[in-house]
């Protein structure tokens, strides 16, 4: 299902590195100014920002297509005296939660995989229905200022090849047209974190 990102992280169990990333250190400050508690992660990978949010007496939850990735979160978590629940999922195929269950839904460079418009409506669609009324957004995706946009070859609209991934990159119009129905922008903002140019995007549901 995930061949690529399980082969990525059998051959590297640390692949993005062990410490938590800049942005969700950003996030929790905010997170603690709006009271969040139950927190969904979507591609939450090796677990790097998952680790990091559980270690903070947050109620985590996190899905991840890639097996691997799974498989050795689980195992650092049974090294940790932590709980996070865990799940193996798509997310194309929609968000595995009922509805109005999560405070915030958070990821770090994951609709920026290689998803059509059509999934990722749906997924906007889909975090909108399984956040609070007053539920939070919070995502970074590859943006229009990396070095890597425009290069490589073109699979789909701002869908590029490169080095074996499929990368979507996002102007900030085009972030703001998948919100527009679900989600009011809180703010946009531009950030690099080596090697990739990302907009960190802060949203409120509608
Ligand atoms: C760029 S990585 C980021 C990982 C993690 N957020 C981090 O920053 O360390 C994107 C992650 O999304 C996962 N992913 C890709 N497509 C997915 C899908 N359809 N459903 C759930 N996870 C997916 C990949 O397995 C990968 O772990």
């Amino acid at each position: 299902m995930n061949e690529i990102w399980d082969k990525v992280y059998s051959n590297d169990s640390t692949f993005f590195g062990e410490e938590p990333s800049n942005f969700s250190q950003m996030c929790y400050k905010d997170f603690k100014k709006h009271h969040v508690n139950k927190l969904l992660e979507l591609g939450c990978g090796q677990g790097r920002d998952t680790l990091f949010f559980a270690s903070l007496d947050l109620d985590v939850y996190a899905i991840d297509s890639s097996k691997v990735a799974i498989e050795s979160l689980k195992q650092k978590i049974g090294e940790q005296n932590i709980t996070i629940k865990l799940r193996q999922f798509d997310a194309s195929q929609g968000i595995p939660f009922d509805k109005k269950y999560f405070d915030a839904v958070y990821s770090h460079m994951f609709y920026n995989m290689r998803f059509t418009d059509v999934e990722l409506s749906f997924l906007f669609k889909e975090s909108s229905r399984v956040l609070k009324n007053d539920g939070l957004l919070y995502f970074s995706v590859r943006s229009d200022n990396d070095v890597l946009y425009n290069k490589g070859k073109k699979i789909d609209n701002n869908i590029y090849e490169i080095n074996g991934f499929q990368i979507r990159f996002f102007t900030k119009e085009q972030i703001e047209s998948f919100l527009v129905n679900h989600f009011e922008i809180k703010d946009i903002e531009e950030c690099y974190e080596v090697p990739v140019s990302l907009y960190l995007v802060f949203c409120y549901k509608k």
